[in-house]
């Protein structure tokens, strides 16, 4: 299957169904995706050359992550220019090539927009810190220090460390919640919001299906700076200053969801724009359901619930989708078992003996959710987490928190393309961060010249998923969910599928009558009607 017609995907029409409804997005991370030009730094024509290997597996749509203009203090999270492509990712032509080429093989583009903070070194703040007077003055959280000298609250930064920096020039903390480099942008001014909106419309003009919002309940403080209050002893592992807190007044202002229906406005006039909220925290879910409210806010959002978890359980996944219910009002979820800010799944749920068998269990539960799925580039080849040395790490939190690190480079690590070529084909010059001798092994062609490889599970999965309304549609049911078993129905107009999944080491039979008879549509680890070998699953057809 090498020519372009080859890999056109085989959508089903769905008049009356936006085309994100139960999509499947691909995650491109693009430093580490395919360099074109030998620096070591994957790019987007890099992107654009290797776009039909996501053509060919059967998802909708791509998310790629930022490549604006960027000093890369957070990899692209810092942005300095909102509208134009970093050299090191390419040009606006570039970006361009890339949407014409994925349109073509029928894929949609979401782009990352990262609207809490910028870089420092954007002009925006660059100008709102030169004193108190100028034009963008309030663009940014300034805040006089307490009268000792001290910052103006106790509020502490995700990377570690207090969260306000002091700046000579306006005798005042800004606030940033990540890096310092990353000054908060003050939201509840019309003028950034404005902005910000100017922003996503330079974006639509040129093209693009739809936005990812990063850290979207972190647009807005408290702007009387409350301190926040401690929090209560959980049981979870405390390795920042940021986890001794309840997060209530540094962000999650309620303001945030009036700039959301801007956004909705906006996107509207556009058509079928997709809007996903990235969303953490320990108030993430009920955010996410006010982010995704009604007819006029998001279409989707995401939160930490797979990304963080240690273990993958059946009750783990009943909690989760139980949280979105199919009602009236209630949004469409979106789920990441994997992306770029956790460690790879493989590496977290299983023991080393059971990846291969486990990564197909985990494909076949993930394509069988209800809601947006998204998968990140490697997953599909079960790509593992590589283990950075001290010597090598990149990325600021992992440098900062060694060694409690959150572990986001051994996730970040290049794709592995060609087996048999120097850095796996990602590259002919030096990789930013090593591929890892086992997830070379891994590589896109070997997996393509065997039928059996989870890249061609994968890709048989996402189009049963794409053609079969139950799996990318349908209401979502728990028939069971003990200690290894969990039983699931998928049902859409006339069609019903039941999804069988044995998440533990141990054979599982399972109850008579749990599930109607019915076609097998799709198998792993040598599961049958009735009995499931050791991470087995199934899904069936039944028989109405
Ligand atoms: C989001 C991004 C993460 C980044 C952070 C700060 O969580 O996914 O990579 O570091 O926001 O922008």
């Amino acid at each position: 299957m090498k020519t372009s017609e080859a890999v056109l995907p085989s959508t089903k029409p769905q008049p009356d169904v936006p085309w994100w409804r139960g999509a499947a997005i691909y995650q491109i991370y693009p430093r580490s995706f395919c360099d074109s030009n030998g620096d070591g730094i994957g790019d987007l024509p890099g992107i654009t050359q290797r776009l039909e290997h996501v053509a060919r597996l059967g998802v909708d749509a791509i998310w790629v992550s930022p490549f604006f203009k960027s000093p890369m203090r957070d990899f692209g999270y810092d942005v300095a220019d909102y509208c134009d492509v970093d050299p090191i990712f390419g040009t606006l032509a570039d970006f361009d090539a890339m949407v014409k080429r994925a349109h073509e093989l029928g894929l949609k583009v979401t782009i990352d927009q990262v609207y809490a903070h910028t870089s420092d070194l954007h002009p925006w703040f660059e100008e709102s810190r030169q004193d108190q007077l100028n034009d963008k003055a309030d663009w940014y959280v300034w805040a006089d220090p307490r009268p000792d000298g001290s910052p103006p609250s106790n509020w502490q930064s995700v990377f570690g460390g207090p969260a306000w920096t002091w700046d000579a020039r306006r005798k005042q903390y800004y606030l940033h919640n990540f890096l310092s480099s990353q000054p908060q942008m003050n939201a509840h001014n019309p003028d950034v919001q404005d902005a910000l909106l100017g922003v996503m419309r330079f974006w639509l003009d040129r093209g693009v299906d739809g936005f990812r919002l990063d850290a979207l309940n972190f647009l807005m403080h408290d702007p009387t700076l409350r301190d926040n209050p401690p929090a209560p002893d959980d049981g979870r592992r405390k390795t920042r200053p940021f986890d001794y807190q309840l997060k209530i007044y540094n962000q999650s202002h309620p303001d945030i969801l009036r700039f959301i229906q801007r956004v909705r406005e906006l996107c509207d006039q556009y058509g079928a724009v997709f809007t996903v909220a990235e969303v953490g925290g320990d108030l993430a879910e009920t955010e996410m359901k006010a982010f995704t409210a009604g007819e006029d806010h998001l279409n989707s959002a995401y939160g930490f619930d797979f990304l963080y978890a240690d273990k993958l359980t059946p009750k783990f996944v009943e909690q989760a989708v139980a949280k979105w219910p199919d009602t009236p009002g209630i949004g469409w979820p979106s789920w990441a078992f994997e992306n770029h800010d956790a460690p790879r799944a493989l590496s977290r749920w299983c023991g080393l003996d059971d990846r291969e068998a486990f990564a197909r269990l985990k494909a076949m539960l993930f394509t069988s959710l209800r809601g947006n799925i998204i998968v990140y580039q490697g997953e599909e080849l079960g790509l593992t987490q590589v283990e950075i040395p001290f010597e090598q790490l990149q990325d600021p939190e992992a440098i900062a928190n060694w060694p409690l690190t959150l572990s986001r480079d051994g996730a970040r690590t290049p794709m592995p393309w060609v087996v048999q070529s120097g850095e796996g084909g990602f590259t002919c010059g030096a990789p930013w961060l090593p591929l890892g001798e086992e997830n070379l092994a891994r590589a896109v062609d070997r997996q393509e010249a065997d039928p059996s490889s989870l890249l061609n599970l994968t890709t048989r999965l996402l189009r049963l998923r794409r053609e079969n309304d139950a799996l990318r549609l349908g209401s979502f049911q728990v028939l069971h969910a003990d200690e290894c078993l969990l039983a699931i129905r998928r049902v859409s107009g006339e069609q019903s599928i039941a999804g069988l999944f044995n998440l533990s080491s141990v054979p599982v039979v399972w109850p008579q009558g749990l599930v109607r008879d019915g076609k097998e549509l799709a198998s792993v680890n040598g599961a049958i009607v009735g009995q499931l070998p050791p991470f087995g699953a199934l899904l069936i057809e039944e028989r109405i």
